[in-house]
């Protein structure tokens, strides 16, 4: 690879350039020369990595095969901890769901799920298994996270979420990214755990905002952040905006983020996520002042990302035009799909016995959403049209979200003789950031 040998990372090279047009005369003409995602690193305690992370993506999306693919190729990638339990059961032989579903019968007919219990050690086992599985399994100096999203309730929002946190460490997670929400409280909650100053620590913002509000709640922890993934709205999965998200963009709010912490004297590193396509994006905002970038739009489509087949080929054929942001969450944030979805418009009974991960006082949005159309009822199947019942169909690889640029996935790879997409390894992907200048996007052989 040609530019591993290029001779030094100075901010500007002038190459001087002779052409022989005619043979008589000399054409020569100066120009800078461009960089690549490899001319960076990000340093995070004593690793030094290709600053390339592939972000979470739940729910068993960004699966064990993928994030491992990061690690072993110097980056950062990260386990999603969504419904974990039952990604335990497929994974691991377990029958934590049907044991769950088994203890809270009792709330099968009642719209008030407040009875409903996640047993704390049925799920830190399932996060210990998926965390231990993965880091025996890990190879290279990459470091290997994990997505925890707060907003994953569970009924128990403070009990659930430490005991998720705790296992994790326990299991030797290198490193947790505090998603989905303020996660004021989090640190906190595991602030008496041996690896809590040593393991790496970081929270998705959208805004300087939340950032300020987040690193003056733990003032008194003395423990900042190890990194601070910016996620615009362009991102996949929810947004941290409200339906004016058109209103934002990455540059402004990662430009807003650095000020702030050089105002106050802050040396966290920053991560871009959100609408980077290109390495040549990705070098933009490394050249601004960014420690890496975090990515996931053109991993959705390689061979190791766990969408099934049809999702991945739903999202190479994606126009511009059939993704959208709605409001069809029953988390109350803004989410991106494609408009075909399977999920829209289904109307399966609340299946929070079985799952429950958003119960909150034993409420989701969908069961509302559901009660409107059953008035009040819970064994008809009827359409629900304005809410999807996010943890089932999720679960079911039924919810196909996705970034704003999935639409641009085409011009990542080629297409089959049968009409079908080819599917580009994780690798491919990641090497095309890393290497790739001026724009381009090297095709899969
Ligand atoms: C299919 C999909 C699922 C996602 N799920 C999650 C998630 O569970 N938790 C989270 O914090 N971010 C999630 N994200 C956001 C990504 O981790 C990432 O920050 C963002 O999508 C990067 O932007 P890009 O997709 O334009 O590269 C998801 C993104 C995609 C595309």
């Amino acid at each position: 690879m040609p530019m591993r040998h290029w001779p030094e990372r100075t901010d500007v090279q002038t190459i001087t350039v002779f052409i022989n047009i005619t043979g008589r005369h000399a054409c020569r003409f100066s120009r800078k020369r461009m960089k690549c995602v490899d001319d960076f690193r990000l340093r995070l305690g004593n690793s030094e990595l290709v600053p390339i992370v592939i972000g979470g993506m739940g729910v068993d999306i960004s699966v064990q095969q993928l994030a491992l693919e990061a690690v072993r190729l110097g980056g950062i990638g990260h386990l999603s901890d969504a419904m974990m339990m039952d990604t335990a059961d497929r994974y691991f032989g377990k029958h934590f769901t049907r044991d769950k579903m088994r203890a809270n019968m009792a709330s099968m007919n009642n719209p008030d799920k407040s009875g409903v219990r996640f047993d704390p050690g049925a799920v830190a086992e399932a996060t210990r298994l998926h965390v231990a599985a993965a880091m025996e399994a890990k190879r290279g100096h990459g470091l290997l996270f994990i997505n925890l999203m707060e907003k994953l309730t569970m009924n128990a929002p403070r009990e659930t979420m430490q005991t998720r946190m705790n296992a994790a460490l326990d299991a030797g997670i290198d490193g947790i990214t505090l998603a989905a929400g303020l996660n004021q409280n989090s640190f906190h909650l595991i602030q008496d755990h041996p690896r809590f100053r040593d393991a790496k620590l970081g929270i998705i913002v959208s805004s300087a905002r939340a950032l300020q509000i987040f690193i003056r709640r733990n003032a008194k922890l003395n423990r900042l952040p190890d990194y601070v993934i910016v996620e615009g709205p362009l991102a996949g999965g929810h947004l941290g905006f409200g339906m004016d998200w058109v209103k934002y963009d990455l540059k402004t709010i990662v430009a807003e983020v650095l000020a702030w912490m050089q105002k106050e004297n802050l040396a966290i590193p920053v991560i871009a996520a959100g609408g980077i396509f290109t390495g040549s994006d990705a070098v933009g905002f490394l050249e601004n002042g960014v420690a890496a970038v975090q990515v996931a739009t053109r991993f959705t489509i390689s061979r190791e990302c766990g969408l099934p087949e049809a999702a991945k080929q739903a999202y190479l054929g994606a126009e511009e035009s059939d993704i959208e942001v709605n409001m069809q969450s029953p988390t109350g944030y803004p989410m991106r799909m494609l408009k075909r979805t399977p999920a829209m418009g289904q109307g399966i009974r609340p299946n929070c016995e079985m799952y429950g991960y958003l119960l909150e006082n034993g409420k989701c949005e969908y069961i509302d959403a559901y009660g409107r159309v059953t008035h009040g009822g819970m064994d008809r199947k009827v359409a629900v049209n304005d809410k999807i019942c996010l943890c089932t169909h999720m679960r079911n690889y039924d919810v196909w979200t996705c970034g704003q640029n999935t639409w641009r996935l085409k011009d990542t790879t080629h297409r089959l003789e049968d009409g079908s997409w080819f599917l580009p390894s994780a690798e491919h992907v990641f090497r095309d950031y890393q290497y790739s200048k001026n724009q381009q996007i090297k095709l899969p052989d």
